[in-house]
């Protein structure tokens, strides 16, 4: 199919609801590494890892060459049947979880369903069905899923029961208009008295991205998840951290995101950069946890035996290759390189996130912070020109979110600044020409 036939085709018979990047799709023809093919041969640098799922690098060889070994020996089984590569990688993840303390896996295809499987058993669990979630998060897709959800937006449908929706530390805009830490980290403290005004006090859980990703990288402060934490156990409810895109060593020198904040949490979700591009869910809970989802449940594809060879390659590469150091270093000097940026574009409110999972949040004007949503857009489509692939997100799609493959380096660091300064500097000299 020509370029245009693969656009028409995606007009004429995918859903509507389908959107694609850019005012014009941008149709991928290949990868390698850190960098993608469009169809026309033009070369990008991805640092955004097709959404935090390119954890080693597109077509990783040493994963790759394990994948094609097992697709030609055994493909298929289900859940109902035992295999080799879903209890290897089982037994895998259970040695890394923090403190080795979750050590029953449940697996699926995507993050949504594991977070599906993560409320279902804090339900079964705990007696209770009443969850607390937070604002501005994201966790899927499915009608469980969107309800978790804490953007407008990103929900179709009316939202389902159960849920009640907290406020999230988010500093750069904060909630109760305080500044940090004079705020005594007030977001933290405010979930006790959104519990006992909104639940009936017996609450089944508390879900939560240690750093929110579609929402645009929102980084809490130290104290903020150990103070929830206090209040969660109080009222009866269990731990879960959707560590859909902050799992794997993204967040730099730990597997998972949340143990940056010292928590411990009773279930964990996984998904996206676990398999590197093979889908996959991972719910991962405490055994006495797991226990409680009683009752008969499968999934046709969960522990798929090439999907779950895939998962553990991408672990055993991460761990061989010592990319939690990477995420580390690499991870500060792309922050430095970022700050650098902020220095000399005004429009840079304000730069976050930990790790390989970096952000810059755009405003018209740094007092006012009003969101700079237009020229995003505008800086999205010219780094496109610039060859660059980045996220956008944040409730007001005001953020440019970075999360390329964990195996860069500063050169690949100085390549994407060096183009990302080439599309601010160009966007915002249009914006200004269009002002006047
Ligand atoms: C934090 C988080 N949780 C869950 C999901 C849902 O994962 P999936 O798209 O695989 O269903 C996403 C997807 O972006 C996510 O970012």
């Amino acid at each position: 199919m020509t370029k245009e036939e693969i656009i028409l085709a995606n007009k004429e018979f995918l859903f509507p609801a389908v959107f694609h990047f850019y005012k014009e799709p941008l149709v991928i023809a290949r990868a390698k590494d850190q960098y993608v093919w469009d169809a026309d041969g033009n070369q990008y640098l991805d640092f955004l890892g097709g959404i935090v799922t390119v954890s080693v690098g597109h077509c990783n060889e040493q994963v790759n060459a394990k994948v094609h070994q097992q697709l030609d020996s055994l493909q298929h089984v289900s859940t109902l049947f035992a295999n080799e590569p879903q209890a290897a990688l089982a037994k895998k993840i259970a040695s890394i979880t923090p403190g080795g303390k979750l050590t029953k896996s449940f697996f699926t295809n995507s993050g949504t369903e594991a977070n599906e499987t993560a409320i279902l058993t804090a339900r079964c669990y705990t007696g209770s069905t009443e969850i607390v979630a937070l604002r501005h998060s994201y966790h899927g897709r499915s009608a469980m899923a969107m309800g978790l959800t804490g953007q407008g937006s990103w929900r179709i449908g009316p939202p389902p029961a159960g849920v009640v929706h907290a406020h999230n530390a988010y500093c750069y805009r904060c909630p109760f208009g305080l500044t940090y830490p004079e705020c005594d980290v007030r977001c933290a403290s405010d979930v006790e008295e959104l519990i006992r005004t909104t639940t009936t006090g017996r609450i089944a859980g508390f879900i939560a991205e240690p750093i929110q990703g579609v929402g645009g990288f929102i980084t809490p402060p130290k104290e903020y998840f150990q103070i929830v934490e206090k209040i969660i156990r109080n009222y009866g409810g269990i731990w879960i951290s959707d560590e859909v895109q902050t799992g794997w060593g993204r967040t730099g020198g730990k597997w998972f995101g949340i143990e940056q904040w010292g928590v411990t949490p009773d279930i964990m979700t996984g998904a996206k950069g676990l398999a590197n591009g093979s889908p996959i869910g991972l719910t991962v809970a405490r055994p006495e946890v797991a226990d409680g989802l009683k009752g008969v449940t499968l999934s046709t594809f969960g522990g798929n035996p090439v999907t779950a060879t895939a998962a553990k390659a991408v672990i055993d590469y991460i761990e061989d290759q010592k990319l939690l150091d990477n995420c580390t270093t690499t991870g500060a000097y792309l922050r430095a390189r970022f700050e650098e940026l902020k220095d000399k574009h005004e429009i840079i409110g304000d730069v976050r996130g930990m790790g390989l999972m970096q952000a810059i949040e755009l405003v018209e004007d740094r007092q006012t912070k009003k969101p700079a949503t237009a020229l995003t857009a505008m800086l999205i489509e010219a780094t496109r020109e610039n060859r660059l692939l980045v996220g956008k997100g944040g409730l007001y799609g005001n953020v440019i979110r970075v999360t390329p493959p964990m195996n860069i380096g500063r050169t690949d660091v100085d390549h994407f600044i060096e183009a990302l300064d080439k599309s601010l500097v160009s966007c915002t000299a249009a914006a200004a020409g269009s002002a006047r």
